[in-house]
């Protein structure tokens, strides 16, 4: 059946060493570690730990962060023998087009697309508020007029969009260069995100972790399509706290984790893939799941969490006990953490388009690598405009929830092509193997599917509208164009 024509693993190797469409090997395992770390700090620890200890989960969101790390772990097990044995650029798309075929490849991409798109737009918006906060203590105040998006009180987000394109011109200068500066932000980021935890150490109250997890409660803004699919599927009256309330923060603080994945979309940039593609996903995912749980320990402990700041909890943790210059250090480290979360999600999103467009299942003109630069600069630039956009006049706050859902569904189809891939091609050599096949990809499945159920029906209703969208799409276009498809055409002629 055509729709499940496959790209073997071999043609997929191959296309990568193509003149004018090869991208260069450049990183090592480190490079790929600070890559992933880089983008997976972000809003998530900085901003929704207060959120949700406050709504959702109580001082028990630690636990929240723990389950969240467990589901991204068992993916992230999956994803590392995809990435070492089809070493090229695409991530989760490329892995599906060599086992599951062409359709499920192209609602992954498409998938993919949701997913980084519309995180980059969320952290710079996120961004620019810290932003404006930070010119706020040196006495310049930007008008809401033109730093915040209609609805949320403004016009335009000037300085979303400005740090967008930003972004993206350092992206479309090369890789290496943006590693380097990359490498600076995560070093400044860890730094902070250390400081919480050590120095936040000596303001812990016991009182404040009493009661861990909080009785369960009815809740009234949860209601009608606001309420997670589970409670609704179960007839449960949607409730914050209580163990409901942990497992729907980890629907939320799963945004936390968002990246890892990212580390496998850079393989055919790797200088040795197959050894160093499952050392970055999984000691980048290792590295930060240590420090959420620590930190988020640590700020329950600080200030009690009905009263923790939802905008910037770990630095208001510190004014909240009398130490305004924390305060301050955290807040340039939120600054500068988020626009690495910003750079690698754009680089994610525009590789993934490179890889389709290389394919054919969207216009090859994309895929084209800049003569002197040896990056996808049309892709790059591309999508970094339609991330400016978004982020300067779209409130996107409560769309973290569909990039979540977007990447569970990645997660999803990536453990059960490991699965396919090991029956159908089970010669290829894989430099990581996932261990415990079938049970680790079948624990991944569940784990994601539960994360999901536990999402707002809205966002399922979303997410399945953009699906919709990709289905079109591909019927007009990649069907008939697809690179597979005309290149099988003269042998079926013979
Ligand atoms: N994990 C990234 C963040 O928390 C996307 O900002």
């Amino acid at each position: 059946m055509t729709l499940l024509r496959t790209k073997s693993v071999e043609q997929s190797i191959r296309d990568t060493e193509e003149p004018g469409h090869r991208l260069r090997r450049a990183l090592s395992a480190l490079d790929l570690t600070v890559f992933g770390v880089g983008v997976i700090i972000g809003t998530g620890i900085f901003v929704l730990t207060g959120q949700v200890a406050r709504e959702k989960a109580g001082p028990a969101v630690a636990l929240s962060f723990i389950l969240a790390a467990v589901v991204c772990g068992l993916a992230a097990l999956c994803y590392a023998e995809f990435a070492s044995t089809v070493p090229v650029a695409g991530s989760a798309y490329t892995f599906s087009y060599a086992t599951l075929g062409e359709f499920p490849a192209w609602i992954i991409g498409w998938d993919l697309i949701l997913e980084m798109g519309l995180a980059a737009a969320v952290v710079s918006v996120g961004w620019s508020g810290y932003f404006a906060a930070l010119l706020d203590d040196v006495g310049v105040t930007i008008p809401a007029s033109i730093s915040a998006p209609p609805g949320d009180g403004g016009t335009v987000n000037v300085p979303a969009i400005g740090l967008v394109l930003a972004v993206t011109a350092l992206l479309v200068f090369g890789i290496k260069i943006s590693s380097r500066v990359n490498a600076v932000v995560v070093a400044i980021k860890v730094f902070v995100v250390l400081l919480v935890i050590v120095a936040g150490l000596f303001f812990v109250k016991g009182a404040n972790y009493d009661p861990f997890i909080p009785p369960s409660k009815p809740t009234e803004e949860a209601g009608g399509l606001a309420a997670p699919l589970m409670q609704v599927l179960f007839g449960i009256t949607p409730a914050t706290y209580g163990w409901l309330g942990i497992f729907s923060a980890v629907a939320l603080v799963f945004f936390a984790y968002i990246g890892f994945d990212i580390v496998a979309t850079a393989a055919e940039e790797a200088r040795r893939p197959q050894r160093d593609l499952p050392i970055g996903l999984i000691g980048s995912l290792a590295i930060t799941a240590v420090l959420y749980a620590a930190v988020s320990i640590v700020v329950v402990g600080m200030q009690h969490y009905s009263e923790l700041s939802t905008e910037a909890p770990l630095a208001d943790a510190f004014k909240a006990n009398g130490h305004p210059a924390y305060a301050t250090i955290i807040d340039v480290g939120a600054v500068a953490g988020l626009i690495t979360v910003v750079m690698i999600l754009l680089l994610g999103m525009s590789r993934i388009l490179f890889a389709m467009g290389r394919d054919k299942l969207l216009p090859a003109w994309l895929s084209a690598v800049h003569p002197r630069f040896g990056t996808p600069y049309r892709s790059t630039i591309i999508m970094g405009v339609i991330a400016a956009v978004l982020a300067g006049f779209i409130p996107l706050a409560e769309l973290a929830e569909l990039v979540n859902i977007g990447t569970l569904f990645a997660f999803l189809v990536v453990s059960v092509a490991v699965v396919i891939l090991r029956r159908t091609r089970p010669e290829l050599p894989r430099a990581f193997r996932t261990p415990w096949v079938p049970v680790i990809p079948i624990l991944s499945v569940l784990a994601c599917l539960f994360v999901m159920i536990n999402l707002p029906v809205e966002t399922w209703l979303r997410f399945l509208a953009w699906l919709a969208i990709g289905i079109v799409v591909y019927a007009l276009y990649g069907y008939r164009n697809s690179r597979v498809q005309r290149s099988s055409e003269p042998a079926a002629k013979r």
